[in-house]
């Protein structure tokens, strides 16, 4: 694998790590942090947490909010007791947290994938992906979700801890073209098109799993961001990203909450 890398390593003038393979997972301890914090609405993604988790949940009164790809994801976390379904459409930024099949194979849209479950799902629903505008939660809210989930119109915002590099580049003409890739972290991801991306392309069988690859690839994400070349940064955005106008998060806010006040 490594050697897949070595000559973007060798571009960069920066050394290739050697990831570690034991890889121990940090879910319980995060659980246990959430836990002795007691926020008032969990969200978790990739799964649905142990049984003795989510009770704890509920006995804290927590809510708890978990990330579905397709309806059957959807079913599941219902069977599962949890508070309230994200529907998480392939238009969104970032991850897609698919859990029960390969996120190749759970590419729902997400007003199809709100509208379906609004039809099956008897807890609330929230819509995730592609959202960046009042029009866009209206829409939302009228195929029956609650709420609408917005990722990369906030990531835009001065406020957010994305670099200024990162924040302009959202707002630029390449924001138009996203895609779903694996070579950042291992797992299937939409970022802004990237060479990087578009080097690997048709090579998954040269990416490591999650989170090696995560781990491989991170001395190059934080190279390219440091000295501002894009192409190999890791600039995630959804299919929104084509259509943002706030840099505040104050006005984008009211921007959304417009037609509702
Ligand atoms: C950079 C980035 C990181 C994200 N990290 C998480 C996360 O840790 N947990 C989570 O539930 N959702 C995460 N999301 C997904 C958002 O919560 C949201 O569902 C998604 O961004 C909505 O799609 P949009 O980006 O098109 O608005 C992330 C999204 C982005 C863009």
């Amino acid at each position: 694998m490594k050697s897949h890398f070595q000559p973007i390593f060798n571009e960069l003038g920066i050394e290739l790590p050697s990831p570690s393979i034991s890889i121990q997972s940090k879910f319980e301890r995060q659980a246990e942090a959430v836990l002795a914090l007691k926020p008032a609405v969990f969200s978790f993604v990739f799964g649905i947490p142990d049984k003795h988790i989510l009770d704890a949940c509920r006995q804290q009164g927590i809510i708890t909010a978990g990330a579905a790809t397709t309806p059957d994801e959807a079913l599941a976390l219902e069977a599962a007791n949890v508070d309230v379904i994200v529907a998480a459409g392939f238009e969104a930024g970032g991850h897609r947290p698919s859990f029960l099949r390969e996120a190749e194979d759970s590419l729902h849209g997400t007003f199809a994938l709100t509208r379906q479950l609004s039809q099956i799902i008897r807890k609330p629903i929230v819509a995730a992906g592609g959202i960046s505008d009042a029009e866009g939660v209206d829409a939302a809210l009228r195929l029956g979700a609650s709420a609408a989930q917005i990722g990369t119109a906030f990531l835009a915002c001065e406020e957010s801890g994305a670099s200024t590099a990162y924040r302009e580049r959202l707002f630029s003409p390449a924001a138009r073209y996203t895609e779903l890739t694996r070579v950042f972290t291992g797992r299937l991801a939409r970022a802004v098109r990237s060479g990087l991306a578009a080097r690997f392309a048709g090579r998954e069988g040269d990416l490591a799993p999650f989170p090696l690859q995560s781990q491989l690839m991170a001395p190059i994400r934080n190279a390219a961001l440091d000295t501002g070349n894009l192409e190999y940064s890791a600039v995630w955005a959804g299919q929104g990203a084509a259509n943002l106008h706030h840099r505040k998060a104050a006005h984008l806010m009211e921007a959304l909450t417009a037609p509702w006040r």
